[in-house]
């Protein structure tokens, strides 16, 4: 999975917020919602394998998941809306728990070591995405990263205390906006997934996250890497996304028979396509 967090240093935390001055009244909220539609959207399709959390004035963390969200539009507005619910929920709720305001979008008082502390529980690496940093180009991202990104604010102090142990990565010497930032990092990303797959063949095809994951945890005890493909058929967006990815297991060819063997004796025949 892969993970980004959002420091929005003046984005309000009230929820009576007005829809129409994101960038003024609601404290550059324009710049955290427009990071979320750059985390989570691809053309026609959303990015079930990403996680976007926001922290906002070091007090509020709201967690939208990609494989669960709902209602999620590629505009800002609506974004903040969803944004003014979970503020709401987050007045209304009457304990420390994460609460969720609407599906797939959680809230929670929470601090940015909390955050950090709950990455790290999920064996997930904070990496630093900064202007100085150590070159993208030549930096083997982790396989389950966290990306932590300021909103058009520098880092502050206490930030770069907290974050002073993790890896600070550098997409070139300009300072880009938020968005941006993720955009390219993705863009990285993707293009290393592809290189990792081009010798990737198909070994079996299953409609759902959980019954993917014991084939892949199955496959990964008998020492068979695996790689696994998402597809949400553009027809079911933007309607409601609710586990209906299809995912393809893909093996490297060496070992396909192995692989399909295993799958057809502890759950059944392997689809060829
Ligand atoms: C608008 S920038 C922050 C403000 C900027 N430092 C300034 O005051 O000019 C937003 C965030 O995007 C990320 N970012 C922007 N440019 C970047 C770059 N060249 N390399 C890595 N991350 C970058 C950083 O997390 C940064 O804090």
């Amino acid at each position: 999975m892969r993970r980004f967090l959002i420091l929005g240093h003046k984005a309000t935390v009230e929820s009576d917020f007005t829809l129409n001055d994101l960038p003024g009244a609601a404290g550059r909220l324009d710049v955290l919602c427009r990071a979320i539609g750059a985390t989570l959207f691809l053309s026609h399709d959303i990015r079930r394998d990403v996680e976007t959390n926001l922290l906002l004035q070091d007090s509020v963390h709201i967690r939208i998941s990609g494989e669960l969200v709902k209602r999620l539009n590629p505009d800002e507005r609506s974004t903040a809306a969803l944004i003014k619910h979970a503020l709401k929920a987050l007045d209304d709720a009457s304990s420390d728990e994460e609460v969720q305001s609407t599906p797939g979008i959680f809230v929670a008082q929470r601090s940015l070591s909390d955050v950090i502390d709950g990455f790290l529980r999920e064996n997930a690496e904070p990496v630093v995405l900064h202007e100085e940093g150590e070159p993208a180009e030549t930096y083997s991202f982790p396989g389950n990263p966290a990306f932590i990104l300021s909103d058009h604010t520098e880092f502050t102090e206490t930030d770069q205390v907290l974050l002073a142990d993790f890896p600070r990565i550098s997409l070139g010497a300009k300072a880009l906006h938020t968005s941006q930032a993720i955009t390219i990092t993705h863009y990285l990303l993707d293009q290393r997934e592809q290189d990792l797959n081009a010798d990737l063949v198909l070994a079996h095809k299953v409609w759902g996250e959980p019954k993917a994951q014991l084939i892949i945890t199955l496959l990964e005890d008998f020492d068979i890497p695996v790689n696994r493909m998402m597809h949400v058929p553009p027809s079911l967006y933007p309607m409601a996304l609710d586990g209906l990815a299809e995912v393809r297991i893909m093996v490297h060819a060496r070992d396909l028979a192995r692989a399909r063997r295993i799958i057809a004796d502890y759950f059944e025949e392997p689809c060829e396509e």
